[in-house]
């Protein structure tokens, strides 16, 4: 197969880069290099585009006939839910604007599969500790909001010219699945206790009174070489005959806690970690954690690893980032 990543240089996408490059598929990257590095997608060609420009969707077609590619894995996104708020426009712009793009070069150049990154962030702030994909999707930020329109924009896609989707809504995505492909980011609840830990802070916890077993917020962390290895099941099953559902949950099932989090922190580095329990945040609900019957019954996967890999992995990437 030949696969073309966009976004592909980022964090989660540069996981889908090796894996798919060590399976023997073809890969080539699309990625603005805005958040990514040219370092860690190995050998694979890259071709600097901004997605939402109006020159992308020549680029795109340029690389689909130069690559002979097959089948697109679609990372390019703003991601950031605070950013989102104080920008909404840009985050339409770029979002739907750059998908929109790449549907159109798609279209034009006849490559008809399509694995889309999607997020928990399109349920919002859900009543239900545990949601499934036909759960009502209300998001409560630009963010989330941009992230169902990319479902919809897949899916009017199939109906209008037989495009195959399949959107992924990922949930807690940490951990590295090599050193050098850590999360660069400091906006997820690991590398934000690193970084405190690192300045000699004590991590914030927001809310220490939710009805949880220990008060702390609960949510459901996904490995990102689990969820890599997702997006392969995920492009391989967009050739069976018969597909039930495009859209699919990729979480482990499991919750952790916020302070569960911390505990695995302490164990891992080490290092004394003395929470530092705040108000709760507006719009976090108590627990977000996924239903993954769906995929595991349609495509056949399931996450293999759980709390403690996830923050080892990520403390041992730390360390090389922080070394560079
Ligand atoms: N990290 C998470 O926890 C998480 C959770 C749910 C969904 N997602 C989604 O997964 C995808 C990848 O996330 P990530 O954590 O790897 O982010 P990232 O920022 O590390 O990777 C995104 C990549 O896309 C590139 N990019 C951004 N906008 C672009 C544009 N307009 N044109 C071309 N390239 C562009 C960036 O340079 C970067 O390399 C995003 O769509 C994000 O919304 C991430």
């Amino acid at each position: 197969m030949s696969v073309l990543v966009t976004g592909g240089a980022g964090y989660i996408g540069s996981h889908v880069v090796r894996l798919l490059t060590e399976r023997g598929d073809r890969v080539v990257v699309a990625d603005d290099l805005s958040n990514g590095r040219v370092a860690r997608v190995g050998d694979a060609p890259v071709v600097q585009v901004d997605l939402a420009t109006d020159g992308a969707r020549d680029a795109l077609r340029a690389a689909f006939a130069e690559h002979d590619v097959d089948a697109v894995v679609h990372f390019a996104a703003r991601k950031q839910v605070g950013e989102s708020v104080q920008q909404p426009a840009r985050y339409w712009s770029q979002n739907v604007g750059g998908t929109a793009n790449l549907l159109q070069a798609m279209e034009d150049a006849g490559v008809g599969r399509l694995v889309f990154s999607s997020s928990a962030a399109t349920y919002g702030a859900p009543d239900t500790p545990v949601v499934r994909e036909d759960g009502p999707c209300e998001p409560i930020n630009p963010y989330g909001q941009t992230k169902l329109v990319g479902e919809w924009m897949t899916r009017a896609a199939g109906v209008a010219w037989g495009l195959r989707a399949a959107n992924l809504r990922y949930f807690n995505v940490a951990g590295a699945g090599w050193p050098d492909l850590g999360d660069t980011a400091v906006l997820n609840l690991v590398p934000i206790v690193f970084r405190a830990l690192d300045e000699g802070r004590r991590p914030v916890v927001f809310g220490g009174d939710y009805p949880t077993p220990d008060g702390s917020a609960v949510r459901d962390y996904v490995h990102v070489a689990d969820l890599a290895s997702a997006h392969l099941a995920a492009l391989d099953g967009l050739d069976a005959d018969e597909r039930a559902h495009d859209v699919f949950n990729v979480g482990t099932g499991t919750g952790s806690s916020v302070l569960q989090v911390l505990d695995a922190v302490r164990e891992v580095t080490g290092l004394p970690v003395d929470p530092d329990v705040r108000e709760r945040r507006a719009g976090d609900p108590p627990s977000l954690v996924a239903d993954v019957s769906r995929i595991r019954e349609d495509l056949g996967w399931t996450a293999s690893r759980g709390l403690a890999d996830i923050v080892s992995s990520a403390w041992e990437a730390w360390q090389v980032g922080r070394a560079r």
